[in-house]
């Protein structure tokens, strides 16, 4: 098996080469990323030197880089992380967010249009995606497989468009696909633009705490080593042109969570209980914030026997600790780029 991971050396797609590389020593595992800021080698150091693995270096968005390596390397199938993943960055602009994840995604299709046949047993088109696409929920009900698209950022609307364009080579060119789509996770190496290693590396350095709006918006938490797993097991036994909802059933509010999190921190760094929860700080509301995310997950649970194996309080203060061992991983990307990022969005509110 000639097996393409994207976007490998990012926060999720880290995980998901790690376990596989780890678990399927007679595959050969690609690891093909563009290293954007979100990107880091160091993420995947660990197994750089596995005989099964290798890292190529490439954008999505380049349709002859893309015929080079298909031709070069004859994949089987492909799991498909790579994207621009920050909301936030999606408001800012839109137009990244088109190119590669939409046009990349689409460029990766007509890779499969044009070199495989349509045997399921030989070939796939695993597509990771997102809850964001089902919109905002109200106070009751939970994402199903079966909600309608309802995307409300133009990071979330990307991704519904890949969407879409994955099920429709799947249906007009036959190419086998499953596509999942996934709450929230936290865990190691993701990148600090997000709310849980935001916050995290705020504490470690006295910094504001920026809750947006009211801080009772809603997301359904799922520790990241959990996803892997998930997608390990949709990998080998979800079924053609089926989507999988993955979650954990883990619904908090925002403010609740940071609070949980403040306390955490107090306690880990010997800093008297109530010290960072000062720190909190509510600042203007995200454009478009959807509300609510849930996810009903009862379809994976029951057709592939998967559900989480780390509990949230277990996975947060695990998460604490990766990012207070690693402080010079935080330091090494919270430098350039990022601090203009930072000062951008944050320094001006
Ligand atoms: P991330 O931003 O941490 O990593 C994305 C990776 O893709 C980076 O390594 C980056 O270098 C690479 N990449 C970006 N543009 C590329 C391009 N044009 N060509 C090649 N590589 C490129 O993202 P993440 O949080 O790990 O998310 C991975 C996937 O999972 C995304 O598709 C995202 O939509 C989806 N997802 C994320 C979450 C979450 O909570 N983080 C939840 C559900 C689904
Ligand atoms: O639901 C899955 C999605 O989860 C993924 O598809 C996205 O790639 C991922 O980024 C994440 O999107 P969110 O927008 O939910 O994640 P984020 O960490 O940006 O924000 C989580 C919540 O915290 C959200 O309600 C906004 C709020 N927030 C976030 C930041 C960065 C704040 O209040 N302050 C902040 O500074």
């Amino acid at each position: 098996m000639n097996l393409l991971i994207t976007g490998g050396a990012g926060f999720i797609g880290s995980h998901v080469v790690r376990l596989f590389v780890k678990a399927y020593s007679d595959y050969n595992i690609y690891n093909l990323d563009k290293l954007s800021y979100a990107g880091n080698l160091e993420n995947i150091k660990d197994i750089e030197k596995a005989k099964n693995y290798t890292f190529i270096k490439g954008d999505i968005t380049d349709k002859a880089f893309l015929t080079e390596i298909f031709r070069k390397y004859n994949f089987d199938a492909i799991i498909h992380l790579a994207a621009e993943s920050h909301v936030d960055r999606s408001i800012e602009n839109p137009l990244a967010f088109v190119e590669t994840n939409i046009i990349g995604t689409i460029n990766l299709l007509e890779q499969c249009r044009k070199n495989w046949n349509n045997d399921r047993k030989k070939h796939l088109f695993y597509h990771i995606s997102t809850d964001e696409v089902y919109g905002s929920l109200g106070e009751k009900g939970l994402f199903e497989e079966t909600t309608s698209y309802k995307p409300n950022s133009p990071y979330s609307a990307s991704k519904a468009s890949s969407d879409h364009f994955v099920r429709a080579y799947g249906e007009t060119y036959k190419i086998p696909y499953i596509i999942t789509n996934c709450s929230n996770n936290y865990g190691a190496n993701q990148f600090p633009e997000k709310l849980i290693p935001l916050f995290i590396n705020n504490i470690i350095n006295n910094k504001s705490l920026p809750v947006y709006g009211d801080g009772k918006y809603t997301r359904d938490w799922l520790y990241v080593e959990d996803h892997a797993r998930a997608i390990d097991i949709v990998f080998h036994n979800g079924k053609n042109k089926e989507t999988y909802n993955i979650g954990g059933f883990n619904e908090w509010q925002n403010i609740a969570l940071i609070k949980l999190l403040c306390k955490l921190m107090d306690q880990k760094l010997g800093r008297n209980e109530g010290t960072s929860s000062q720190l909190i700080t509510y600042i203007t509301d995200r454009p478009g914030h959807d509300r609510r995310y849930a996810i009903d997950a009862n379809k994976i649970y029951s057709e592939l026997g998967w559900k989480p194996s780390v509990t949230f309080e277990d996975g947060l203060s695990k998460t604490i600790d990766w990012y207070l061992d690693n402080q010079e991983w935080l330091v090494n990307i919270t430098s350039g780029a990022y601090k203009e990022y930072y000062n951008k969005m944050y320094l001006k509110k």
